[in-house]
């Protein structure tokens, strides 16, 4: 079926099975149904009349929300709402009701991430709350900054910072690829622990090969030591329920523009009420709030919209997204193990996968197959330094994307 067709297929399918009535609320100009948080997640096949909801170009399969995630109608038509609203009158909007519903985002931020609102600060995306760290830790010459060789650019840039302005030592531990356990990575980071470690950075979520890292239990590992824990956060939220308390780390930052489909340019960082008095962004030098004489005038309408996706994203319910992602994510392993031309770099152990899935290719060359699929509208991320490709498998993705995917890689590999 062509692409077009497909697309029209699916709708009709769904019209007929009165998906757009059972889920009215998710859509565009219809108020919240009240119903609780999860239930409707249960009602059948939600996650395709999801995909009605998004702006994504007939036909298109996209596996790539790990680089930028596709926002529904309910964000972006608040984000013009917004615009209207602060445009007829900027000053008294700004500092009046729109500037208190920012900080209601803030709040929903907190509530989603399991934080305290005073412990969250919005920021622009994920290497901005990154930064922020490198920017305001103090650290001694002869220190060292435990991390990994599989971090992105944007959790490194902070580091690197931090690392010359103290004199400090970047030490990144090679990964194992795929790794095998839990116990692998736990002893891997435990060998390259010592008594000038001053703070371990790792992501929660690979961005690399999609392997959950198992942070409580490296909390745990480095507990009494003195550490501070921080997670790059970019691939997790929306993706995983996730709770910081229960991770057990000290900072946290995320992206609102990958999995937690929200507007673009827009972030989260966490910091523990415990370490705010080591970390002292200057740009929360006169609070937390999101707007103060310290941070300055903000997106009003991103951040607004930032904290409208919370609520979309919790109404569909996260465990069911979990469930959902990882399912899919699940049917795509098997289904690429048993492809030649391609090795998995995903870890196959159930406690480490996510929904993000990695292959390399060993007959053929990453960016002409990533090149090919995007001519047949199948649009993923290649990873240049592996020769690999990335596919991310989001709410609104079916096992019918996969399938299409396969049937395109088992002619490209
Ligand atoms: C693990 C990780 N960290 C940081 C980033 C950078 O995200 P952003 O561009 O939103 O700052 C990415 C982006 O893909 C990522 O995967």
């Amino acid at each position: 079926m062509k692409p077009g067709a497909r697309r029209s297929f699916l709708k009709k399918t769904l019209v007929a099975s009165g998906a757009l009535l059972a889920w009215p609320w998710l859509a565009h100009g219809q108020g919240q149904s009240g119903l609780p948080a999860g239930l409707l997640a249960q009602q059948g096949d939600i996650f395709s009349f999801v995909r009605q909801q998004l702006l994504l170009a007939d036909g298109l399969v996209y596996l790539n929300t790990g680089s930028l995630g596709p926002s529904p109608r309910w964000t972006i038509d608040r984000i013009i709402e917004i615009m209207h609203q602060l445009e007829a009158n900027p000053v008294t909007e700004n500092w009046g009701p729109l500037g208190r519903q920012m900080e209601l985002a803030r709040e929903k931020a907190a509530g989603f991430l399991g934080a305290a609102t005073d412990e969250i600060v919005l920021t622009r995306n994920t290497t901005e709350g990154l930064s922020l760290v490198g920017a305001s830790l103090h650290l001694q010459k002869g220190d060292e900054i435990l991390t990994t060789n599989h971090e992105h650019p944007g959790g490194l840039v902070g580091l690197r910072y931090l690392a010359r302005k103290a004199g400090a030592r970047l030490v990144e531990i090679p990964m194992p690829m795929p790794a095998l356990s839990q116990e692998e990575v736990l002893d891997v980071i435990e060998q390259h622990l010592n008594k000038h470690t001053k703070m371990l950075m790792l992501s929660h979520v690979s961005t690399i090969t999609g392997m959950r890292m198992p942070w409580p239990a490296i909390a745990s590992l480095v507990q009494g030591r003195d550490i501070l824990l921080v997670a790059d956060g970019a691939q997790a939220p929306g993706m995983l329920a996730v709770d910081v308390k229960a991770l057990g780390v000290d900072v946290y930052a995320t992206s609102g523009h990958k999995w937690l489909l929200g507007p673009k340019e827009t972030g989260v960082v966490y910091f523990k009420k415990a370490i705010q008095d080591r970390i002292k962004p200057v740009f929360t030098d006169s609070g937390y709030a999101t707007y103060s004489a310290s941070s300055g005038t903000r997106n009003v309408a991103n951040i607004i919209a930032l904290g409208a996706t919370f609520d979309w994203l919790q109404k569909v319910g996260m465990p069911a997204i979990e469930a959902h992602v990882m399912q899919l994510a699940d049917y795509a392993y098997q289904r690429l193990a048993a492809l030649p031309g391609v090795e998995l770099l995903s870890p196959a152990a159930p406690e480490l996968r996510t929904a993000l899935v990695s292959i390399r290719l060993t007959k053929a060359n990453n960016r002409q197959v990533f090149q090919a699929l995007l001519e047949q509208g199948i649009v993923v991320k290649v990873l240049p330094k592996y020769n690999a490709l990335r596919f991310s498998h989001h709410l609104f993705n079916t096992t019918n994307d996969v399938d299409i995917l396969l049937q395109a890689l088992e002619k490209l590999v």
